[in-house]
């Protein structure tokens, strides 16, 4: 196993110190690093927040926070004294006045060092927090700001983000997240890809029939409807998640791992996306709303009945269009990829929780078996980012023993937790750890974000002309009947993650 190297000496203010991403991914992720005693002694965490809260009553919080996240025993007292010590509180609205000088005195007392701005905030927020860092003096070389996706909600607001972010922090400082390019199957991607021989001949149109990626929840909107409610799955989930794996999927083999190289060839593969727009929005793309159902046996309640609970004064939305679901059938425009399509499908509320890229390779040109010897079915290679991650290759084999010649589907499966015995750090871990040490390269850089606004953008425009409503499922199911119709034209379907 890789072993753990210190990083140095930093302090990070986390904006929207208190919210969901704070208390559910960051703390954690801090404390699993200090844990594994990577953080330097002297290290700061600084949480801003509007709402009042002594720095003890905030100790308090964020221990209760590891409890709920990491469970019981996650407290060790040796840890735990070394982490409590590093909390700190502030209190500020961010569109107010008050604070501001509390915190430029906090991040001046050790001025030097490393400082991370993490923007744990809606996007809203992105460019006036940036401009006020640099009205108040304290951006130098060694800072860094983190911008949480969304960046924007479209093409427009990204570019306005981008340019006010940009002109306080460098693109070399601004590190925009996007939690997929942590997890260890992702990277593990590059591995498989790009660290063995035998598939770069095969990982071409004429080898590889299509590709699937489903990135499936079983959870609903929980206590983030009014943020969901004006988001919806394509840019909750698409414009970054979805098209970053299918980005490293189909880009050609950078020359390095330099962090401009791999952005480079993402980028390319961004620009070559076929547009979705005109009559192509109602045979390329299905929208989904969930109905009420069953997950795992537990009765459910409907998408607009769910948002606006948990926040008080929240009506419920009976009207909202907005999509739970997603499916889309997307073409790449290049020698590579030209009638290969990739589909991708996305949903809360769905039967499991799975993400998975499913490469299928073209059936044998020609049958040499008799008719009872069984399906020949074509190779499958997959490649699961969670639960379980891990690769499996379907190869078909004769079943053994005499009685004529039967052909049987058998996996071929590596279980990366069964092969190296260890836990999977979150992906905020690496991420967090990579912003410290100044390394961009599992971020997205400027013109992919808007490169992906741009191709996003267009889906959304069409269905707003087209009035594309999301058609209801029922929650605990594979989205709407028009999900599998889009692969079903095409004479395919969809794999079942439950089938294992
Ligand atoms: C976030 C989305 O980016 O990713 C959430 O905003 C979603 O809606 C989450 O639930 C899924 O992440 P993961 O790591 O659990 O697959």
């Amino acid at each position: 196993m890789a072993g753990f190297v210190p990083v140095d000496p930093f302090d990070i203010v986390i904006f929207g110190g208190t919210g969901d991403l704070s208390r559910r991914k960051l703390l954690p992720a801090l404390y699993h690093r200090d844990t594994d005693q990577q953080l330097p002694e002297s290290s700061r965490i600084i949480s801003v927040a509007r709402s009042t809260m002594s720095d003890e009553e905030n100790v308090q919080w964020v221990r209760q926070c590891l409890i709920d996240s990491l469970g019981d025993d996650c407290i060790e007292p040796e840890v735990w004294e070394r982490f409590a010590h590093r909390l700190h509180y502030l209190t500020i609205d961010l569109t107010g006045d008050d604070g501001w000088a509390q915190l430029a005195e906090m991040v001046n007392q050790e001025r030097d060092r490393i400082q991370v701005y993490y923007l744990a905030t809606s996007p809203g927020f992105f460019g006036p927090v940036a401009t006020r860092l640099g009205t108040l003096g304290v951006i130098h070389d060694n800072s860094r700001i983190v911008l949480e996706k969304p960046v924007g909600t479209d093409l427009e607001s990204a570019r306005a983000i981008n340019r006010e972010v940009g002109a306080v922090f460098s693109e070399q400082q601004t590190y925009r997240i996007d939690h997929y390019l942590g997890k260890e199957t992702v990277q593990n991607l590059m591995a498989l890809r790009f660290a063995n021989s035998l598939f770069e001949p095969l990982w071409q149109r004429g080898a590889i029939d299509h590709v699937q990626i489903t990135v499936s929840e079983k959870l609903g909107v929980g206590t983030r409807g009014d943020f969901y409610d004006r988001t919806g799955a394509l840019r909750d989930m698409v414009q970054n998640h979805m098209l970053q794996l299918l980005c490293l999927v189909a880009m050609e083999a950078p020359t390095s791992l330099d962090q401009n190289e791999i952005r480079d060839e993402k980028i390319k593969v961004l620009r070559a996306l076929r547009p979705i727009s005109g009559d192509d929005v109602k045979r390329k793309t299905v929208r989904g709303q969930y109905k009420a159902g069953a997950v795992d046996g537990e009765t459910v309640d409907a998408y607009r009945n769910e948002i606006g609970n948990g926040e008080p004064g929240k009506e419920s939305g009976k009207d909202s269009g907005t999509e739970t679901f997603v499916a889309l059938k997307v073409e790449i425009d290049n020698w590579r990829w030209a009638d290969t399509p990739f589909y991708l499908r996305t949903g809360k509320r769905l039967p499991t929780k799975c993400s998975e890229i499913v490469v299928q390779l073209r059936p044998v040109a020609h049958s040499i078996f008799a008719p009872d010897a069984g399906s020949l079915l074509p190779n499958r290679l997959v490649m699961r980012l969670q639960p379980n991650e891990g690769v499996t290759l379907s190869l078909m084999t004769k079943e053994p023993g005499p009685g004529g010649f039967k052909l049987r589907s058998l996996p071929l499966d590596l279980t990366f937790a069964e092969a190296f015995q260890l836990r999977y750090p979150d992906a905020y871990e690496r991420l967090l750890v990579e912003v410290i040490r100044g390394n961009p390269a599992l971020f997205m850089r400027r013109d992919e974000v808007e490169a992906a606004w741009a191709w996003t953008d267009q889906i959304i425009q069409g269905w707003e002309t087209q009035q594309v409503k999301p058609e209801p499922y029922m929650a605990g199911t594979w989205g709407p009947t028009a999900s599998a119709m889009l692969l079903d034209r095409d004479g395919r379907d969809w794999r079942d993650p439950v089938d294992d």
